[in-house]
């Protein structure tokens, strides 16, 4: 069942934190709603202007509501991660979208609350809400690369002023985390006095966190021995942090890179073993079962495991 956003947000605030995974194709999706329906786990499918344009974003709507169907105990909302101001109005005008995020972080304050106001403006005509960013993350998203050097941690000050006047109903907030795999060198932590400052300064405001991947060693270990070749010094956040993070008020984390690398470690593992192989069904079923059981292993970091009923009832 779709249901909206802040239905999820009340339910979670302060107690425990919704994951936020992307998704862009078939066996993504089917082990997203596996996951989640084994570790009874409400949760917020993504899908960024990367994915609507991978195939056609009809395609990622037809899939979800298939998925629908085929898990009705599911029960979610469906976001638009990293938008511009174009692509929120065609999600809005949609009616397939929960809420959607506006992401002008990169533009002058001024600047970032004059578009999101824009979109919210549109977005609760329509009964969608809205997540904007303040202060900026390292990292790859979408387009726009931004280096350590230029990413900002989010003034708590100027999140008051900016939820204010840009009426936007969550936060992604700048505290410490980065984009990609490519994260920091050596241990990461989150900035948990940025988190408590937003929370205490804007309260009752879900929090969210973006770049939360943490980018398991192990996994980059094995993707690397595989014929991989990627950074084995990225860190990224510490699971067990999600869930004091969540208790701040950190109500939905946003996780997609470390469903990639489970994408890569399956298909280069089951490619090495099976060199013969050319059916992409094998793989592709050992990915969704592993997939599976990532989401149900996050959701159980993120203390949304076993929540489905609680949600429910608030229904
Ligand atoms: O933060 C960005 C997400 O990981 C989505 O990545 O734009 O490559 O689909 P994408
Ligand atoms: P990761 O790259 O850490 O998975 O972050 C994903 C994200 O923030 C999507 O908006
Ligand atoms: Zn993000």
């Amino acid at each position: 069942m779709i249901v909206t956003t802040n239905q999820l947000y009340k339910v979670a605030y302060k107690k425990f934190a919704v994951g936020a995974y992307n998704i862009n194709n078939l066996e993504q999706t089917m082990g997203l709603f596996r996951g989640n329906v084994q570790s009874k786990a409400p949760f917020i499918i993504q899908l960024s202007k990367g994915a609507r344009n991978y195939t056609d974003k009809r395609m990622l709507e037809a899939i979800i509501r298939t998925a629908e169907e085929i898990f009705p105990e599911a029960i979610f909302a469906v976001h638009l991660d990293h938008g511009d101001e174009q692509t929120c109005y065609d999600c809005i005008d949609s009616g397939f979208y929960s809420s959607v995020m506006i992401d002008a972080s990169h533009e002058s304050f001024e600047e970032n609350i004059a578009i999101t106001r824009r979109v919210v403006d549109r977005a609760h005509a329509k009964g969608v809400s809205v997540e904007a960013e303040l202060g900026m993350l390292g990292g790859v998203e979408e387009d726009i690369k931004v280096d350590e050097k230029h990413a900002c941690l989010t003034n708590p000050d100027e999140a008051v002023e900016f939820v204010k006047r840009s009426g936007c109903d969550s936060l992604a907030a700048a505290i410490g985390t980065s984009h990609g795999a490519y994260k920091f060198k050596g241990q990461q932590s989150l900035r948990f006095d940025v988190i408590e400052g937003i929370a205490e300064k804007v309260p009752g405001m879900p929090i969210v966190m973006h770049g939360s991947s943490s980018v398991p060693v192990e996994e980059v270990q094995r993707i690397n021995a595989a014929g991989g070749q990627l950074d084995p010094s990225a860190r990224g956040v510490n699971e067990e942090e999600y869930l004091p993070a969540a208790r701040l008020g950190v109500t939905k984390v946003n996780i997609d890179t470390d469903g990639r690398l489970v994408w890569t470690r399956v298909h280069r593992e089951f490619f090495r073993d099976k060199p013969a192989e050319f059916d992409f069904r094998p793989p592709g079923k050992v990915f969704m079962q592993a997939y599976a059981d990532f989401i149900a292993h996050k959701n159980e970091k993120l203390g949304s495991a076993g929540q489905l009923d609680a949600v429910r009832a608030t229904l």
